[in-house]
């Protein structure tokens, strides 16, 4: 595995391997890696030539009282798991390299970013679309792996590459979950022993809310009230709960045999956000 700082090192790299005509697939990270992580890397594994990795823990979406400074940081591990997963090329640039003085220039996607978490963040999307845009322009892969874990994310970032043309396949890979269901995620590091019981909760709602679609129900209050009460017994606050199409983001309307139920529940120091599609039983 080859480790790269420079964005213009990783740019050059990048345009010599595709003249010589390999497929890069490419999955970006904020490091701290986990089984979700290394899911999505088996997933471009399989169908790529040359797998490229990002850790750019990328202050631009990070509100000013949210958790940058202290977002969990282990190189050294993120190295040997990357190492283990097959990765090729590990791109690890700095946030002064990223972000250039004077940078000002900005990818804001407004319409499905206001929502969900974008409306509990602000400014938070459109610091993901910019950076993802940057790591496209550096990585130069012919196809990305996002989790679907971030829901909002996926569907926002699939919006970039359509309206910008970005020239990139999204490929995305199934939310990977601990035994007990909590959706695996850097920040679960932050809870305490009790809140980590406590945080079953969200994929416990989850699946309830998914049963009771499955079996008819289609009222968005019910189905947020269902979820509510599960978590009400512990020590999560709910931020958001919210039954939205699953395309639009738009509210769900009560019609229809799909839809995508949302979450994010605070604990004393971690948001935690799930997601589950809503189908109608088989
Ligand atoms: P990060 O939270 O590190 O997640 C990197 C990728 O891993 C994202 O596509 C995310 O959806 C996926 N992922 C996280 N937990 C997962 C799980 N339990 N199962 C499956 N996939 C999972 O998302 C970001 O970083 C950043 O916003 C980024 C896209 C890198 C831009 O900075």
């Amino acid at each position: 595995m080859r480790m790269i700082q420079d964005p213009q090192e990783m740019q050059d790299l990048a345009k010599a391997l595709r003249r010589t005509g390999k497929t890069i697939g490419f999955v970006p990270t904020m490091g701290f890696l986990h089984e979700g992580h290394q899911s999505l890397m088996r997933i471009a594994r399989a169908r790529c030539d040359v797998l490229v990795v990002s850790i750019f823990v990328n202050p631009a979406q990070f509100g000013p009282n949210e958790d940058y400074g202290s977002y969990p940081r282990d190189f050294e591990r993120d190295e040997r798991l990357c190492c283990e997963s097959g990765v090729d090329f590990l791109f690890y640039p700095t946030p002064v390299s990223m972000y250039l003085d004077g940078h000002s220039v900005w990818v804001d996607e407004q319409v499905l970013s206001n929502t969900l978490c974008g409306a509990a963040r602000p400014g938070h999307f459109r610091g993901v679309c910019t950076v993802v845009a940057k790591l496209l322009n550096l990585v130069l892969p012919e196809f990305m792996v996002l989790g679907e874990k971030d829901a909002q994310q996926l569907r926002v970032l699939r919006r970039m590459v359509l309206d910008l043309n970005i020239p990139v396949e999204i490929v995305s890979g199934p939310t990977v979950r601990e035994p007990d269901g909590l959706a695996m995620s850097s920040r679960n590091k932050y809870l305490t022993p009790q809140e980590r019981q406590d945080a079953v909760a969200l994929s416990q709602g989850l699946k309830q809310a998914q049963e009771l679609f499955a079996s008819g129900e289609r009222d968005v209050t019910r189905l947020k009230s269902a979820i509510s009460t599960i978590i009400s017994e512990t020590s999560g606050v709910v931020d958001y709960i919210d039954v939205v199409d699953n395309e639009t983001l738009r509210p769900f309307r009560g019609f229809g045999d799909c839809a995508l139920v949302a979450l994010a529940v605070k604990f004393s120091n971690a948001r935690l956000i799930d997601n589950a599609v809503l189908k109608k039983m088989r």
